[in-house]
């Protein structure tokens, strides 16, 4: 897929991906170092209460036997009416019990969290129980002698409870915490992760796309006019960067590259455009001077024949020298084009009478197929040595009593021209190079194969296109399309 051969999506994707590792690790780490904290704080919190009420009571147990609080149980045994409590046989200062449960229940109301906190005697029976236990009771049986266990239990309804416990000679203490509380703040947490980890994953998708797309804007128009420079508009250049960065740099670096290949193919058509020019003059003097040797009535016939062929070759030669410095001002853009409206049937009808003669010689007959009225825009020259081209292959190339066909139709907004011959044809695998600077299908005879260059040239200079379709030894269709006259549209 296109979209993933791209840097946006790949920076982007790179972007996501490690800014995704970085918010889990981030949220599991917090996770995980909350809850330790948490739960730290509160078996800590457990451990010092337990400590205190221990400390508490073992001095005051000593001294006074214990039973159960009056202050809280009161109701309760008033309610369900039981049996005469065994609080009746013990004969000790119940008030002084009851100041021991009254201050540690006073020290249960200060504390900032939610604590239960329960009292038994060494045989398990009931002494105190913190008013937040409500009815329940802390249901926990291994409680360790002298020293403290913190462990997680359930109570009656299943809820979670820390618990802390140790017992002395006298007492059990059990103290817990509902673990409720905690769970939720974690459970918060852990939502506000939920919720916040995608979120910042989709702004940063979208940021990173847009910035990623942003500073990456410059690199398709450069690569843009990269694509449309050629050997024939060297002279233009990259849009300049106007800031320092690596993109500044990369566009300068191509505009001076541009800029020496411009020099450097500048000079190659210099040269080319005067050697040919240089060319030109000695041959035609050369054939000059044949052409007055060959005029000489006494001269013997090996020599005519000799001059003859090396005239017939320095012809050759000169339309060879001809077609390169079309060529060459052509590429170079020097070939100034004169456009003006020119009706494309006249013009037709002008080189069909041309290729008669011309094709008389072989007598190949010349048709007019249909010839349709039609106005384009163009060089009308140049035009005319584009058809010349073509009319002169199609001579060239058909044999004798072959037949040569024209015809000028008009397509949507193009002018086309097709020529046809009923000559030797082209081989499918020479057809698109036929066009190419220098080839001809066979060496052997004249011709430089530039003919057909010129013809491209010319159509495409003229913002139109040439095809060819062929059949061996059944002959050859070139069709010129050419944009018709803005005029006539
Ligand atoms: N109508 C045609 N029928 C068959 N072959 C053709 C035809 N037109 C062109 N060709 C083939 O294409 C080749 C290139 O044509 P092109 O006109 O460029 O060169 P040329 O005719 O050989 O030389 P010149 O530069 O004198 O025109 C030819 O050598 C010929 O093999
Ligand atoms: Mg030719």
């Amino acid at each position: 897929m296109k979209l993933f051969h791209s840097i946006r999506t790949k920076l982007t994707l790179w972007y996501t991906a490690l800014l995704g590792i970085m918010l889990l690790s981030f949220s599991g780490i917090s996770y995980v170092f909350t809850r330790s904290t948490l739960s730290d704080n509160l078996d800590r919190s457990l451990h010092s209460e337990v400590t205190w009420v221990n400390g508490f009571i073992e001095p005051k147990a000593k001294k006074v036997r214990l039973k159960r609080s009056a202050l809280l149980e009161l109701q309760q045994l008033k309610k369900s009416a039981p049996a005469p409590d065994e609080t009746e046989q013990i004969s000790t200062d119940s008030a002084a019990v009851d100041e021991i449960w009254n201050q540690i229940y006073q020290h249960t109301i200060l504390s900032p969290r939610r604590q239960y906190i329960q009292i038994l005697d060494r045989n398990g029976d009931l002494l105190y129980r913190s008013p937040s236990l409500g009815k329940q009771s802390l249901q926990f049986t291994d409680i360790p002698y002298g020293w403290i266990k913190v462990v997680t239990t359930h109570n009656d309804e299943g809820r979670e409870l820390r618990i802390a416990s140790t017992q002395n000679d006298y007492v059990k203490i059990l103290v817990a915490y509902p673990l409720d509380e905690l769970n939720e703040a974690l459970d918060g947490i852990f939502s506000i992760f939920l919720i916040l980890a995608p979120v910042a994953l989709l702004i940063s998708i979208i940021g990173g796309w847009f910035l990623a797309h942003r500073s990456l804007k410059p690199v398709d128009t450069i690569t843009k006019t990269a694509r449309e420079i050629s050997a024939q508009n060297l002279n233009q250049r990259l849009p300049s960067q106007a800031v320092d960065d690596e993109l500044g740099r990369l566009t300068a670096t191509f505009n001076d590259m541009i800029g020496r290949l411009q020099e450097s193919f500048s000079q190659i058509q210099q040269f080319s455009a005067d050697a040919s020019h240089e060319l030109r003059t000695p041959l035609t003097i050369m054939r000059g001077e044949i052409e007055v040797a060959l005029r000489r009535k006494r001269l013997p016939a090996p020599m005519r024949e000799l001059l003859t062929s090396v005239h017939d070759e320095l012809v050759r030669l000169s339309s060879i020298v001809e077609s390169l410095m079309i060529l060459i001002k052509t590429e170079s853009g020097r070939l100034a084009f004169q456009f003006s409206d020119i009706a494309l049937d006249e013009m037709i009808q002008e080189l069909t009478e041309d290729a008669r003669v011309l094709a008389s010689k072989k007598k190949i007959s010349v048709e007019s197929l249909q010839i349709n009225p039609v106005t384009i825009r163009g060089d009308a020259a140049r035009l005319k040595q584009l058809f010349l081209n073509l009319i002169e292959n199609a001579i060239k190339y058909t044999p004798q009593r072959g037949t040569i066909t024209f015809s000028v139709t008009r397509e949507n907004d193009q002018a086309v021209v097709s020529i046809g011959d009923t000559g030797i044809g082209i081989p499918k695998k020479d057809l698109q190079k036929v066009f190419d600077r220098f080839y001809r299908v066979k060496s052997d005879g004249s011709g430089s194969g530039l003919g057909l260059a010129i013809a491209k040239w010319i159509a495409e200079a003229h913002h139109g296109t040439i095809r060819v379709s062929s059949r061996e030894k059944k002959g050859s269709t070139f069709t010129v399309t050419l944009p018709l006259s803005a005029g006539v549209k």
